[in-house]
C-alpha cells in the first residue's frame, strides 16, 4: 500500500491538476462532488490518519488537512471567477452567421422616404436634396413669391441670424438687396437650386425637411418632411402631371384609390391643383398637397427659356403620405421617440 503521505501529494496535486481545466460551472459543480464533496477524495484525506503507523499519524493529520484547505481555496477562488467572469461555457463560433442586433431600427419616415425615392426612381426620377437653412431669394424670391406675400410674414417663418452666408451673396448678385436667412418652409427650395445648377431634361424628387412656427397638434408639427418632385423638358403638359401623380397614387395606396384634383393657386405654378386621395375606412378626401406647371417667372430666375421648357412640381407632405399608408392617427407619434410607436414599422 502507497504511503500515506504520497498519497495526500497525489491527491492534492491531482485535484489542483484537474482545477486548472475546469471552464464551466457545470464542471465546477463535478469537481467539486469528486474533491470535496462527502465522499471526495480530498474532503477523505484525513482517513488515512486512521491507516498510518502510530508515529506518522501527526504529520498525516496535518498534511490531509493542509490540502483539504489549499484545494479549498482554491476551488473557492475560481468559483469567483466563473461567476463573475466572462461567460466562457458560451464557445464562440466564428463561423455562424452575423445576428441581427436586439434593438434599434429605422425611423418608419425614413423607411417611406426610401420607399417613394424608390417608387419614382423606377418612374425615372432621381433624387436631389438641399440645405434646410435658406436664404429668402431660394425660399420666395425665385418662386415668384413677392415681398409683400403674406407667406413672408416674420411670424409664418423661422428667420435666423447669421452674420454671413453663401445664400446672402447670390441674392444680393441677383439684385435681391435683403435677403435674409431662414429655415425653409417648403422644399420647393430645392426646385430653384436643381435649375441653377442643372438644365433640362430635369426629373427630380426631393424628400426633406420643412419648418413653419405651427403649434403642435394630431395634423400639425412645427417640423415635418415633404416630397418634391420637379419636371422639366420641351412639351410637358399637365396630362404629365396628373398621370405620374395618379400612378404614384394607384402604385403606393392601391390599384382602385381615388384621386381627386382641385384647382387652387401657388405663386410658383399656373395652373394649380391640390391633389386629394379618397380613404374609404375614414369615408373622406385627405389632402396630400398642391401641385402644378412651373410658373414662367420661374423659369426665368433660374436662366431657363419659358418659350423652349415647360414643366410640372409637386409637394407632398411625407407625414400624411405614411399616415394614410400605416394607418398613424397623430402626426406627433413621428417625433415622441416612443418605442413601442417605433418598434411596430
Ligand atoms: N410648396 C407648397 C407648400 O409647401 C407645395 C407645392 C405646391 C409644391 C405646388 C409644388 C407645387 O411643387 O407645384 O405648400
Amino acid at each position: 500500500m502507497t504511503d500515506p503521505l504520497t498519497q495526500i501529494e497525489e491527491a492534492r496535486k491531482r485535484a489542483l491538476a484537474e482545477l486548472e481545466t475546469v471552464k464551466t460551472t457545470a464542471e465546477l459543480e463535478a469537481f467539486r462532488i469528486k474533491y470535496l464533496g462527502s465522499k471526495g477524495e480530498v474532503k477523505n484525506l484525513t482517513d488515512l490518519i486512521a491507516q498510518a503507523a502510530k508515529e506518522q499519524k501527526r504529520e498525516v493529520g496535518q498534511k490531509a488537512n493542509a490540502a483539504k484547505a489549499e484545494v479549498t481555496a482554491a476551488y473557492e477562488a475560481k468559483k469567483a471567477q466563473l461567476v463573475v467572469g466572462a461567460p466562457t461555457d458560451v464557445s464562440e463560433d466564428v463561423t455562424e452567421p452575423g445576428k441581427r442586433p436586439p434593438i434599434g431600427n429605422r425611423h418608419i419616415l425614413m423607411k417611406v422616404i426610401d420607399e417613394l425615392s424608390e417608387l419614382f426612381g423606377r418612374m425615372g426620377f432621381s433624387v436631389a436634396s438641399g440645405p434646410e437653412l435658406e436664404d429668402e431669394f431660394h425660399n420666395f424670391v425665385a418662386l415668384n413669391i413677392p415681398k409683400s406675400h403674406p407667406a413672408r410674414d416674420p411670424l409664418d417663418n423661422y428667420y435666423v441670424t447669421v452674420e454671413s452666408g453663401e445664400g446672402r451673396s447670390h441674392g444680393k448678385a441677383m439684385g435681391f438687396e435683403e435677403n435674409a436667412t431662414l429655415l425653409r418652409t417648403q422644399t420647393s427650395t430645392v426646385q430653384i437650386r436643381v435649375m441653377e445648377t442643372s438644365k433640362p431634361p430635369i426629373r427630380v424628387v426631393i424628400p426633406g425637411r420643412v419648418y413653419r412656427p405651427d403649434t403642435h397638434d394630431e395634423t400639425h408639427l412645427s417640423m415635418f418632411h415633404q416630397l418634391e418632385a420637379l419636371v422639366v423638358d420641351e412639351n410637358v403638359t399637365m396630362v404629365d402631371l396628373k398621370s405620374t401623380i395618379m400612378q404614384f397614387v394607384h402604385a403606393y395606396f392601391g390599384k382602385d384609390t381615388k384621386v381627386r384634383f382641385r384647382p387652387s393657386f401657388f405663386p410658383f405654378t399656373e395652373p394649380s391643383a391640390e391633389v386629394d386621395v379618397w380613404f374609404e375606412d375614414k369615408q373622406r378626401w385627405v389632402e396630400l398637397g398642391g401641385c402644378g406647371m412651373v410658373h414662367p417667372n420661374v423659369f426665368k430666375a433660374c436662366n431657363i427659356d419659358p418659350e423652349k421648357y415647360t414643366g410640372w412640381a409637386f409637394g407632398f407632405g411625407i407625414e400624411r403620405i405614411a399616415m394614410r399608408k400605416y394607418a398613424i392617427d397623430d402626426i406627433r407619434y413621428f417625433v415622441e421617440n416612443d418605442v413601442r410607436f417605433l418598434k411596430q414599422f
